[in-house]
């Protein structure tokens, strides 16, 4: 796991080193991206190929890209316009360190740049027809119908009750999306079969919606100097939350449940599930 983090974290320096772009941009991008996040989207594309026996590097580019779409989500969800946060991975938010305007073309950049690393990936790691599945699925994961969908209700869900149906939709977007996303790319690049994927993509499902309901948890519970973000921002904001709607014991039962059928659906695949189940106990008990 240290090895595949430290091999990302090159690779993110390398991609941002040779851009041909204004310093402060560069600067922007990488402040974000080398902050120390948990990686836990590469760590789960790698867990995935680790799954079906595969090299786990064959999985860096697209492990590269969505750890850019993920880092530019964060980067424009922490603006003042939206969460209007301060911390992020312990460090000041990217608004807060080069201003709202470099912060916004920070994360347009990431976004665009992350297509631009898997279009242009080798055709030793990627070939034609994997590349166009897994740009689409990318495309489809991190845009309208997919993690901007999700953000898009989270914030027409502040200061009102929804139901539970519509905040699970939420959070399957917002959270849940774009972790599919790596399991489903790591079974692309391990050549799965169907029937594979589509249990795959039940136990996605679940491990996406369990990350957002601890994420809510610890906005709750959590230690800024741990979490390093601070704590009860969503109650400032009145966001639509599983502790808001069920209460923190509520929210903590039914991140269990999840997890528990996450971890049922992995059990009856006929693979080498270890590090995916390392990552399942992590996003369960997970303190930052
Ligand atoms: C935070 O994601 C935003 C959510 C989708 C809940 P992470 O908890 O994965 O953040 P980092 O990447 O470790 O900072
Ligand atoms: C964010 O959800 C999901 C994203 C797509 C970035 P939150 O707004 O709860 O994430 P944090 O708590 O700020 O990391
Ligand atoms: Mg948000
Ligand atoms: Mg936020
Ligand atoms: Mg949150």
């Amino acid at each position: 796991m240290k090895e595949q983090i430290g091999e990302l974290q090159g690779q993110l320096q390398d991609y941002i080193d040779r851009l041909d772009a204004p310093k402060t941009l560069k600067d922007s991008m990488l402040y974000s991206l080398q902050s120390g996040g948990k990686r836990i989207r590469p760590l789960l594309l790698f867990a995935t190929l680790e799954a079906f026996r595969k090299d786990w590097r064959a999985g860096l580019p697209v492990a590269c890209a969505v750890e850019m779409i993920h880092t530019y989500s964060l980067i424009h969800d922490d603006l003042p316009c939206m969460d209007d946060d301060d911390l992020r991975r312990g460090k000041p938010t990217n608004h807060k360190v080069f201003g709202e305007a470099v912060a916004v073309l920070a994360g347009d950049a990431l976004l665009t740049y992350s297509f631009q690393i898997l279009s242009e990936a080798p055709p030793a790691l990627l070939d034609d027809r994997k590349k166009i599945l897994i740009i689409s699925e990318l495309a489809r994961a991190a845009g309208p119908e997919g993690m901007v969908a999700g953000q898009t209700l989270d914030m027409e869900a502040e200061d009102r009750r929804i139901s539970l149906a519509e905040l699970e939709s939420i959070h399957l977007h917002k959270t849940g999306k774009l972790i599919s996303f790596c399991v489903k790319a790591g079974a692309i690049l391990a050549d799965a079969d169907e029937k594979t994927q589509a249990k795959l993509s039940e136990f996605a499902r679940r491990i996406g919606l369990a990350f957002q309901i601890r994420d809510d948890i610890l906005d709750i519970v959590g230690k800024a100097e741990i979490l390093g973000k601070n704590v009860g921002s969503d109650q400032s904001k009145k966001k639509s939350t599983y502790p808001a709607l069920l209460s923190l014991e509520g929210a903590d039962k039914k991140l269990e449940e999840t997890i528990f059928a996450a971890k049922t659906i992995l059990r009856e695949l006929p693979l080498e599930t270890s590090s995916l189940e390392r990552i399942t106990e992590q996003i369960w008990k997970r303190e930052n």
